[in-house]
């Protein structure tokens, strides 16, 4: 068996953390949420939802894994031998799995429009929405972009630990917050955007109903990698000394400072070309924005060119350290229960999401009439089963695993790192309500909403 490796300090352990978290979520979907559900009052309830759940449920999934130190599926082998528990570990892995292969999808799109951008195409082209189509149909493209950013997860994944996943985590996000920072500032500066900050910044009360309630709690948990095995897994490589709450409370907060600034970046830019809408959709990001870069920068392209090539570096970082947390909790379950050595592991997974993505990237072209489940493409049915069917449930049974199932001396032993670290009662009074009361019934609100519509 190969030695397991661990994280070598705790800002490593944050910053694999946050890269987990932060990815197409925060500057793709986030934006498009906040967009369609009313600015500042979706955000509003966006951050109760992160601090009264997120949190809590992040806990949670820290402390399975830093307890047993092993992948989803033995972790929870090992905290309850002979129950049916185990199938929460399983189903982790295969959700990383499955995601992993159609996110890899959306992230080669990124590529392909950060080269694009590079090339000069983005702020010249001349119809984006026909651009965007053409390429998504393209038979080929999109299967070379998503089996290249597959391999950038794979050159990461196969160092192993400390030589890749944290190395490459403290690589890329600090890189990735000076780009958000940068882009902010500019993003300001364009004439026009105070509409765009009046609209982010004026909570609108009226828009407030059940569906944006939990297309909020949705938005939390998958902006937070949270149910899957992801956080797990990467908390089984967590020291001793780590401490879980406050982990999970920092990573909530760069999760959610990033997806507010991807905001800040977007609708500034946005409502400074008059005719764009704020709510068009998850074509946001491909689509709307490049017709911005063009306007907005007309009078000065090489800004505009500076501009849209920092966004899609930017995009392209957060969706590869988010792959890379996929790409780990099923390598590592291939370590363990096969025998693998990582090398081979990590290739399995890569080259399998290459096939499984190949019909993903191939659901906008050549495999548009290939039709799953409830009339959905490959790319739909794997987005509904993980993001809508898989998630919801994962976090469930991890509130119950952790609120009801699991011993409390062992949960707050883990969260005091074994009495070392001293919090007031009402702080496990808290997280204990949380988790067992307040998670649970409002997963299961979300799902019940989900299944209705
Ligand atoms: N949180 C990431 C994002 O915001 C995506 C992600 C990574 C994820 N790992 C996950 C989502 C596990 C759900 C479950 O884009």
């Amino acid at each position: 068996m190969e030695n397991r490796g661990s994280f070598g300090s705790k800002l490593g352990i944050i910053l694999a953390s946050a890269g987990s978290a932060v990815g197409l979520g925060n500057v793709w979907r986030f934006p498009t949420e906040v967009g369609m559900n009313g600015g500042a009052a979706f955000i509003l309830i966006y951050i109760a939802c992160v601090m009264l759940m997120g949190i809590p449920l992040m806990t949670a999934e820290f402390i399975v894994g830093r307890h047993t130190h092993k992948n989803p599926v033995d972790a929870y082998r090992t905290l309850a031998p002979k129950t049916g528990w185990v199938f929460q570990g399983i189903m982790g892995v295969f959700a990383a799995w499955f995601i992993l292969s159609y996110y890899s999808v959306v992230a080669g799109w990124t590529l392909k429009y950060l080269v694009s951008a590079v090339a000069d195409q983005v702020t010249t082209m001349t119809d984006s929405a026909a651009y965007f189509t053409e390429f998504t149909q393209n038979a080929w493209m999109p299967v070379v972009a998503m089996a290249a950013v597959l391999l950038m997860s794979h050159w990461v994944i196969v160092r192993g630990v400390q030589g890749g996943i944290e190395k490459y985590s403290k690589m890329m996000m600090p890189m990735l917050l000076l780009i958000i920072a940068v882009l902010v500032v500019c993003s300001f500066a364009m004439p026009g955007s105070d509409t765009g900050l009046r609209f982010l910044l004026k909570p609108d009360f009226t828009k407030i109903n059940g569906d944006v309630l939990l297309s909020a709690m949705g938005q939390a948990f998958f902006s937070l990698s949270v149910g899957m095995g992801c956080l797990c897994t990467y908390a089984s490589y967590f020291t001793d000394d780590a401490k879980l709450m406050k982990t999970a409370g920092s990573v909530a907060l760069i999760d959610t400072s990033v997806a507010v600034m991807s905001g800040f970046i977007i609708f500034p830019a946005v409502f400074s070309v008059a005719d764009v809408a704020p709510d068009a959709g998850p074509g946001l990001v491909f689509i709307t924005l490049p017709t911005v870069f063009q306007t907005a920068f007309a009078h000065a392209p090489l800004i505009g060119w500076l501009f849209a090539v920092m966004f899609y570096t930017l995009l392209l970082l957060a969706a590869l350290t988010s792959m890379m947390s996929l790409h780990e909790p099923v390598t590592s379950f291939l370590i363990e229960r096969f025998a693998m050595k990582r090398r081979t592991a990590t290739s399995v997974v890569t080259f399998s999401c290459i096939a499984l993505g190949t019909l993903c990237a191939m659901s906008f072209g050549p495999l548009a009439d290939v039709r799953w489940l409830f009339g959905m493409t490959f790319f739909d049915f794997f987005d509904f089963v993980s993001a809508k069917i898989i998630m919801p449930l994962g976090g469930f049974l991890l509130s119950i695993f952790v609120g009801w199932y699991l011993p409390k001396d062992l949960v707050v032993k883990e969260i005091t790192n074994n009495h070392a670290l001293h919090f007031p009662r009402w702080l496990f009074v808290g997280f204990f309500f949380l988790i067992r009361w307040v998670a649970p019934m409002a997963i299961v609100a979300i799902f019940i909403n989900e299944l209705v519509s």
